[in-house]
């Protein structure tokens, strides 16, 4: 069974394309048959998969670009795929709306910033509107773009916060904001597929748990438990 995750928002720069490949990547490294769908007009996954032609050893993730509808794209690859990661653009357009209606999850990415909490009840009618047609959508929020040092905590929790008052259920795992998730993207790899004297052994550990959290449900606070 293939599952189809939308990654979205209102507003632009916020991480969805990033975390879009980085999802992408860690899904293929780990053996699964991954597509990545960019419905964006600007573009950043395709350039993305452009620079990631240059290098030979990556792993293998599909390339696509909607002709038609996404509507019609998601279903024909459906069943092609383990996962189908679609990186939406930052606002309420067309392809958002199809895939959110076409989609299993919808893994909404934000920071713990005011301008991106304001946008919370547009996306709250975005998502509502397309969960009439499809009333299983299972959503999450990633809090992306955190400042690591201990006093910035309470604005993650606050944003948190917020965002469960909306039902947006925000993940355990948190993405801070670091240099390695811009470097990688520019030369076209995930974090996880960067060179060893580039590594950054605390984002690959970001890229894992959201993984495990939002796909296969175990939270960063259940590793190492073993009953
Ligand atoms: N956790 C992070 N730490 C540092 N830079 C990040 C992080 N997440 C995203 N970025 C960078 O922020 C910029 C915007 O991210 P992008 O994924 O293109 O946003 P969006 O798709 O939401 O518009 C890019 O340069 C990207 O590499
Ligand atoms: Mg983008």
């Amino acid at each position: 069974m293939s599952e189809v995750i939308v990654v979205g928002s209102v507003k632009g720069g916020t991480g969805k394309s990033c975390t879009a490949q980085n999802m992408a990547v860690c899904l293929a490294m780990r053996g699964h048959n991954v597509a990545l769908v960019d419905l964006d007009p600007q573009k950043t996954t395709e350039e993305w998969f452009v620079e990631r032609r240059a290098h030979l050893n990556l792993v293998k993730i599909s390339g696509y670009i909607p002709t038609g509808s996404a509507e019609d794209l998601i279903k024909s690859i459906r069943p092609l795929y383990d996962f189908i990661i679609c990186d939406a653009g930052g606002y309420d357009g067309a392809y958002q709306r199809e895939a959110i209606i076409n989609a299993d999850r919808f893994l909404l990415v934000l920071r713990p910033k005011r301008r991106d909490l304001k946008a919370l009840p547009m996306i709250d009618e975005v998502l509502g509107r397309g969960m009439q047609y499809n009333p299983d959508l299972k959503i999450n929020t990633l809090i992306n773009q955190c400042n690591p040092l201990p006093t910035q905590v309470k604005r993650i929790l606050d944003a948190k916060y917020v965002c469960e008052s909306y039902d947006f259920s925000p993940l355990q795992t948190v993405v801070m904001h670091r240099n390695v998730f811009d470097d990688s993207e520019e030369n076209g790899r995930g974090v996880l597929e960067m060179p060893d004297d580039c590594r950054d052994l605390k984002a690959e550990a970001e890229v894992n748990d959201l993984v495990d959290e939002l796909i296969f449900g175990i939270r960063p606070s259940d590793k190492g438990k073993v009953a």
